[in-house]
């Protein structure tokens, strides 16, 4: 009794337990995570994101299309019926940074890939109440008109490298050249047909 009352009245003592208590329940949730297989080793034949996709994504992320859409299909019925087979870690394994979102004004976007046509998603990013009437969904026109120079490609490419996504050599020497004259519009599209079709394998 008498000891619990120094830690009590001593605020920098408690603050220490604290953190020290704080740190061994976050630590036996976190560490064990670098370890397993599950959540690091990507899921079987998955191909690193193409040079175009790679831009389209950074479109994705600059234009804010992640404050409405998740990319993260959650293991319940209500949401495999709507969005096909749950998220997996290993999908996700060589996205930086993960863009699972939490905001679903619109749909989840985990595996658009190939739910519609190339000409659909232009259409629907140029204005989406050309195709959906009711859509709350900005037009994003601008994307048909501004054109990829590539300039940064290859330095994005080398960047995923080091953090572990399998480019070749090969790759980053093609990277400019894949996408450069390509407009953002392309880029997009690229980028929204390949989600989720590691497990679904609709590429
Ligand atoms: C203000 C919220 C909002 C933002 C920002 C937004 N969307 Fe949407 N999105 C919606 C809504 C609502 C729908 C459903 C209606 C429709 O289809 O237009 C939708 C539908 C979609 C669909 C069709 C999905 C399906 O399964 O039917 C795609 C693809 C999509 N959005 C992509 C994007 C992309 C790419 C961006 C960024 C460039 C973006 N959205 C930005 C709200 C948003």
């Amino acid at each position: 009794m008498k000891q619990h009352e120094v830690v009590e009245k001593n605020v920098g003592l408690l603050a220490l337990f604290m953190i020290l208590a704080v740190s061994i329940g976050g630590l036996t949730q976190i560490v064990p995570l670098f370890f397993q297989d599950a959540v690091n080793v990507p899921v079987q034949g998955m191909q690193p994101r193409t040079a175009l996709e790679l831009e389209g994504r950074d479109i994705y992320i600059r234009e804010g299309c992640v404050g409405c859409h998740s990319q993260m299909i959650r293991p319940f019925r209500a949401e495999t019926e709507r969005y096909g087979h749950y998220s997996v870690a290993g999908e996700s394994v060589w996205d930086h940074p993960f863009l699972w979102g939490s905001k679903r004004t619109g749909p989840d976007l985990a595996r658009v890939g190939g739910r519609y046509s190339d000409d659909w998603q232009r259409a629907h990013l140029y204005n989406p109440r050309n195709l959906v009437p009711e859509s709350k969904m900005p037009a994003y026109p601008w994307l048909v008109e501004n054109k990829l120079d590539g300039k940064y490609t290859a330095k994005k490419l080398e960047a995923l490298r080091v953090l572990g996504v399998p480019y070749t050599d090969e790759d980053i020497a093609g990277a400019q050249e894949a996408v450069a004259g390509k407009t953002e519009m392309d880029a997009i599209v690229a980028y929204l047909q390949s989600l989720g079709t590691s497990i679904t394998n609709k590429r």
